[in-house]
């Protein structure tokens, strides 16, 4: 090709269709990328065999365990100490982790639910430091030292909080699914002095998404609760 490009009055057309009725001997363009090909690939599995050859078994067999992967995360993981629903924990957590993760999947408090997981829907609203916090969009790591209260610590032993007397008083559910978010963002609701009007229980408690559409229910078991004067 160097060549023809170099002899711009050559028809090329003329010169691959000639090509096609080639003599014994000669090779088309075509045929010699199908030949590095081959060879490419002949040059690329006999590399792969003579590496594997001379891999130390030892080495051959932590890539089976995956040993690297379980060094790696050991070294990647931090400790955290947080108290949550009043029991004092001392974890290793690794940096990635959310709140909401670490909850359900570490320590089984499956009652915090994961519905967007983007922050979206408020399932996954629990109490920080006493503020309602999305803890799906909360690293776990972020939180070191802090107190969490999950739908969990809500009640008192066997007596249930007003917030969550009043949801079951005012059927303020279906599914179930959005529940412990909504009462989270309840009770925070009320602590927050967002809870002086139907409109302003709306507004504030709009991050929580109830999918039943349950909205005058929880609005009433709210209203309910601020105007009883519990302590929440
Ligand atoms: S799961 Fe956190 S906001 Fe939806
Ligand atoms: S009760 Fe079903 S999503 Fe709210």
């Amino acid at each position: 090709m160097v060549f023809y490009s170099k002899m711009p009055n050559l028809n090329f057309e003329i010169i691959f269709n000639s090509m096609a009725n080639k003599k014994p001997g000669i090779t088309t363009e075509k045929e010699c990328n199908g030949i590095n090909e081959s060879r490419r690939d002949f040059l690329k599995q006999s590399s792969l065999l003579t590496g594997l050859a001379i891999t130390p078994a030892a080495v051959l067999k932590a890539a089976e365990e995956k040993w690297d992967e379980e060094f790696a995360s050991s070294l990647e993981k931090m400790p955290l100490k947080l108290e949550i629903n009043g029991v004092n924990h001392d974890l290793s957590v690794e940096p990635r982790t959310t709140l909401l993760d670490l909850l359900r999947e570490q320590l089984a408090l499956t009652g915090t639910k994961k519905g967007c997981d983007y922050g979206q829907c408020g399932a996954c609203t629990v109490h920080v430091n006493g503020k309602r916090v999305l803890s799906c969009l909360s690293l776990a790591v972020m939180q070191q030292g802090k107190k969490i209260t999950t739908i969990e610590g809500l009640a008192d032993g066997e007596k249930l909080h007003p917030m969550q007397q009043a949801f079951i008083k005012h059927d303020g559910f279906q599914c179930g699914y959005c529940t412990p978010g909504q009462i989270m963002s309840a009770v925070a609701c009320i602590r927050e002095g967002h809870a002086n009007s139907e409109a302003e229980i709306r507004e504030f408690m709009s991050g929580n998404i109830c999918r039943c559409g349950a909205y005058p229910n929880i609005v009433d078991a709210i209203m309910e609760v601020k105007e009883g004067g519990q302590q929440v």
